[in-house]
């Protein structure tokens, strides 16, 4: 990641792109905005009443009276797979491709809106015949499949909960978000596909339950993805195949209540373990769709492609719900960007005739990188015509990148919408609306229609544009995080702090307004988390990790900036043993890469690792981080050191291995 430079190209949407929008040139953004500042509440309404179908209506709007427990549209009924799924049919969509499905070696699978209604029925019958019901949660841990959206719309239409937990994640991870979330049964696939390779999934749900506390879970449910040889506990296991096979095609959803949490999904916070994020149904149905329509722009005949995971919220609000919920085409892949060539994505738009194209900086970085001496896996070297429109999530796009993506990728007719959000705010908060927003590189430009979102100090108090500060949203929005699971108190402390006056969501990034324009650019998280490729990790986490090893006394985490992922995670670690040199020390720093690995998940390995005799701590024992992050940078010290209790140490720990 560049150092945020000035940046002053603006790009503005295209005449024929902003004629056709959903949301028209910048009058009509500001006219959104300006409706919900005059009645916030009717604002709210009237988008609800128009894009979901309620079964019961609802009498009130926002609840407030036991904030910031908000309430949205509580009293009214709805089901997300119905609004997914049966209004679509219902609508004459029946026959609409609703996935095309690619699997990693590109074998195609075209599903229609009416066959995945059918499957989700069957699917949830099964469901209902295990004694699932409203109310209790299934762990959904699969790679990307039709079964997998199959499974988290089966879970919906029931009312059951589902926490969709990521196929990167180790045993122990998924055991712990067993045990938090009080799950009662797993949906997983025998193996996943990746890049040629077949990886375990079942056997790691073996070694979950074994690991305890998982009492519980009655039935594990597998779908057969490789016919891997697996083994299946009788009584426990059975195939998705053979339990759906005699359910009926129809299934009469569960009629729940707006508040009705539809999902809860684990992120890592600054603290301790992963929180888990719980969402509503209605209001988190009325952002997917409001994004699917106000960020995308989306049009019947659109092929939308978002290339999460649906182990990641952005797969769960532009994979398995927002799109389904305005009846799009979407493309589902299960593979990698680099296999069989790093001109896969590439391949596929054309392939498909793509038009909306959503994915992450890192991929977008590691796609320029591997094309810079390879015409064959250039984007130009493919069709990429049909796009119309390209997004990014999950990091800040540096400048270099979004222009690379913009002219090369986008030919440089596509608007870029750079969505900033997360896990907690279930969609889009900050991002250009195609149709409207002139675009600047690196800036996520403003917030949709009804976020009121904010940059203040750290009392809480509004700082002037051009000056940097602490994100927040001043009110609450549909799609908001309703609960940390089981942990009200830390929902309070960690989103609406006594410090900032308790009525402010706290995002954790910091941003920046321009001062001509208003535009926010987010400068990074302003608490302990990283973001390594778009995945958010804990560096309270990594550590605790650490020093479960044997060999570990003290370790301490921070993250540097990597021109590829972001963040690299950078760990610096005492060894009971003393400090290692040479050979040992190189051996060493694999072996705790690998307990990293296996304890949390491949994802969270550690790319660079150093050995002191100490770490750098204030006379009261406290570790400087702040030194620790300038150390990890490769960079001199230049800040105070004359509080530390051990100077010296700070040479040990410049050393790279
Ligand atoms: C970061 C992913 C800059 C940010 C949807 C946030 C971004 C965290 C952007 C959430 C963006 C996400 N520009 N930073 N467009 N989008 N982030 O929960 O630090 O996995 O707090 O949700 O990613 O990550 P999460």
């Amino acid at each position: 990641m560049e150092p945020l430079k000035q940046e002053n190209r603006v790009f503005h949407p295209p005449a024929d792109f902003m004629k056709g929008a959903a949301v028209p040139g910048m009058d009509a953004y500001n006219k959104l905005c300006a409706e919900a500042n005059a009645d916030y509440d009717g604002f709210w309404s009237r988008l609800a009443k128009e894009n979901i179908h309620w079964k019961q209506p609802f009498s009130k709007v926002l609840d407030e009276s036991k904030a910031p427990f908000y309430k949205w549209f509580e009293d009214g009924t709805t089901n997300a797979s119905y609004n997914c799924l049966d209004r679509q049919v219902a609508n004459g969509l029946g026959d609409k491709k609703a996935i095309i499905f690619e699997a990693d070696d590109g074998t195609v699978t075209n599903v229609s809106y009416k066959e995945l209604l059918e499957r989700v029925c069957k699917m949830a019958n099964a469901l209902r015949k295990m004694g699932i019901k409203s109310g209790d949660r299934v762990i959904i841990y699969m790679s990307m499949s039709i079964e997998g959206i199959v499974a988290m719309q089966a879970c919906a239409r029931i009312g059951a909960i589902h926490s969709v937990v990521f196929g990167g994640f180790s045993a122990k991870s998924l055991q712990e978000r067993i045990v938090d979330v009080g799950a009662c049964a797993v949906i997983t696939a025998d193996e996943q596909l990746r890049g040629g390779k077949a990886l375990p999934l079942k056997v790691i749900v073996d070694e979950a339950l074994a690991l305890g506390g998982c009492e519980k879970i009655k039935n594990v449910i597998v779908y057969k993805r490789t016919g891997g040889n697996i083994p299946m506990v009788a009584g426990r296991d059975s195939w998705m195949h053979e339990v759906t096979a005699n359910e009926a095609t129809t299934c009469e959803p569960e009629w729940v209540s707006a508040e009705h949490p539809l999902f809860i999904l684990y992120t890592s916070g600054s603290t301790g373990k992963p929180k888990g994020v719980q969402h509503s149904t209605g209001g988190y149905l009325l952002w997917a769709i409001l994004t699917m329509k106000w960020t995308f722009d989306i049009k019947p005949d659109d092929v939308f492609w978002c290339t999460a995971d649906i182990g990641w919220v952005t797969g769960h609000s532009y994979i398995t719900y927002g799109p389904l919920a305005v009846g799009a085409t979407e493309i589902v892949f299960e593979g990698v960007p680099t296999y069989p060539n790093a001109g896969r994505f590439w391949q596929m738009i054309q392939k498909h005739n793509a038009t909306i194209f959503y994915t992450a900086p890192t991929a977008i970085r590691s796609l320029i990188k591997a094309s810079s001496n390879d015409e064959a896996v250039h984007p130009k070297s493919y069709n990429l015509s049909s796009l119309r429109l390209l997004g990014s999530v999950g990091e800040p796009i540096n400048p270099e990148a979004w222009m690379w993506y913009y002219e090369n990728v986008g030919g440089s007719r596509c608007p870029i919408a750079d969505t900033f959000w997360q896990t907690e705010t279930g969609g889009h908060m900050i991002s250009p609306l195609p149709g409207a927003t002139p675009m600047i590189p690196g800036s996520c430009t403003l917030p949709l229609p009804g976020i009121q979102a904010a940059i203040v100090d750290e009392a809480g108090a509004d700082v002037p544009n051009g000056q940097g500060g602490i994100l927040v949203v001043k009110r609450p929005w549909p799609s908001m995080i309703r609960n940390i699971w089981g942990d009200p108190d830390r929902f309070v402390k960690s989103y609406f702090p006594e410090e900032l006056g308790g009525t402010l969501y706290l995002a954790g990034d910091g941003a920046i307004r321009n001062k001509d324009t208003g535009y926010f650019t987010i400068t990074g998280r302003i608490d302990d988390v990283l973001n390594v490729s778009g995945h958010r990790m804990g560096t309270m986490e990594i550590e605790s990790c650490l020093v479960a090893n044997p060999l570990v006394a003290e370790a301490a985490v921070v993250g540097r900036p990597d021109e590829l992922t972001g963040e690299a995670i950078c760990v610096f670690v005492v060894l009971k043993g003393g400090r290692p040199t040479g050979d040992a020390a190189k051996k060493i720093a694999t072996e705790l890469r690998n307990w990293v690995g296996k304890e949390i998940g491949p994802i969270a390995k550690p790319k660079d690792v150093r050995f002191g005799d100490n770490l750098p701590k204030t006379r009261s024992g406290k570790i400087m981080r702040r030194l620790l992050r300038v150390i990890a940078k490769g960079e001199e010290i230049t800040q105070d050191t004359s509080t530390l209790e051990n100077p010296a140490i700070l040479e040990q720990l410049k050393e790279a291995l």
